[in-house]
């Protein structure tokens, strides 16, 4: 199992030594390695038993050292950096030649954040590399939101986790870039849409629910929970079915199924709440006796429309 703690200079060490190593982050953990050094890279494709047509972002902490990577930054993606860095967006950018292939699939894009949490910033900031991140799980499964949620999967396979409490998103990044100057969504994520047009006006939103070329990480298998998910009315759903083998995913209303079987994402109906809690409560139910899960849409607002994103690519 891997050793569990707050000591970042045993991260570093290890990093420095071409490890991999989990992170917190505000959004989730993240398997961390040298972005520059091909065969840290390796390591986390290899770990997270991930497909290499599926690139990885760069995770740095100050706007310098993303200069350093890109050889531009249109003005829009300024703004964005300026309005929302450190926070849970990641900018697209034309990567220079400092940035290995292997990074970015053979993309000339590459994926940069600055993320908020403190432990991570100040590990970045010991470091004169950038730390490649993926979320730490395995290829397809639900993001950790916790350090126990990369130990219960990854723990045989790495040998530290830097131990930064829950997330305070509890949703992966939102991915944005730019087509002939326009911006683009790629991944609904922390930073809300609204925000974002609220300070660079209208974007496309582009989620493909398929394989995307552009995002190609966004397979539909993703945050696969590993069993059948129903959306729709739970009521409804629930009278055909046996109430001791199914699991109820519900916004903030009670079902009456086992506790072991429930998961309430917020009592109050508060949607960040709501983000905070989603993928600990797709893990609740990956439990052997529960067969089938139910759960409902959020109102499609904020980060309710990342949820229902994310509980509709669980239920295909
Ligand atoms: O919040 C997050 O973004 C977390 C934390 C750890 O920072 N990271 C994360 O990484 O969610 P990952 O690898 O699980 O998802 C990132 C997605 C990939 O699936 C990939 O499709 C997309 O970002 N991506 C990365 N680099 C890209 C690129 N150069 N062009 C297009 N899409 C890219
Ligand atoms: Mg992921």
């Amino acid at each position: 199992m891997a050793e569990i703690g707050n000591h970042i200079e045993q991260a570093k060490a290890l990093l420095d030594q071409g490890e991999v190593v989990a992170i917190p982050t505000e959004t989730v953990y993240g398997l961390a390695g040298n972005a520059l050094n091909e065969e840290a890279i390796l390591k986390i494709y290899t770990v997270k038993n991930r497909p290499k047509f599926d690139p990885l972002i760069a995770h740095v902490d100050s706007m310098e050292k993303v200069k350093e990577l890109v050889s531009e930054i249109p003005d829009e993606a300024m703004i964005l950096a300026e309005n929302f860095w450190p926070g849970p967006i990641t900018i697209l950018l034309d990567k220079n030649s400092k940035v290995p292939d292997l990074l970015t699939s053979g993309l000339d894009r590459m994926a940069v954040r600055i993320p908020n949490h403190p432990l991570s910033l100040e590990l970045l900031s010991q470091l004169d590399y950038p730390l490649a991140a993926p979320s730490a799980n395995p290829f397809g499964y639900v993001s950790p939101t916790s350090a126990q949620h990369v130990q219960d999967q990854l723990g045989d396979k790495i040998k530290y986790i830097l131990d930064g409490g829950m997330c305070s998103i509890g949703l992966e990044s939102t991915i944005i870039g730019f087509e002939d100057g326009k911006p683009v969504v790629y991944r609904l994520g922390g930073t809300k849409v609204e925000a974002i047009q609220s300070v660079i006006g209208k974007v496309d939103i582009k989620v493909n629910m398929s394989s995307n070329p552009a995002a190609p990480g966004m397979l539909k298998s993703h945050y696969s929970p590993g069993r059948k998910l129903v959306l729709g009315n739970i009521d409804e759903n629930l009278k055909s079915l046996d109430s001791a083998t199914t699991g109820v995913i519900s916004f903030s209303d009670s079902f009456d199924v086992p506790q072991t079987n429930l998961a309430i994402l917020s009592k109050n109906g508060d949607i960040d709440e709501a983000a905070r809690n989603i993928f600990a409560a797709l893990r609740k139910m990956d439990q052997p006796h529960i067969k089938v899960i139910l759960a409902e849409y959020l109102p499609n607002e904020g980060l309710g429309r990342a949820i229902n994103d994310r509980l509709k690519r669980a239920s295909v």
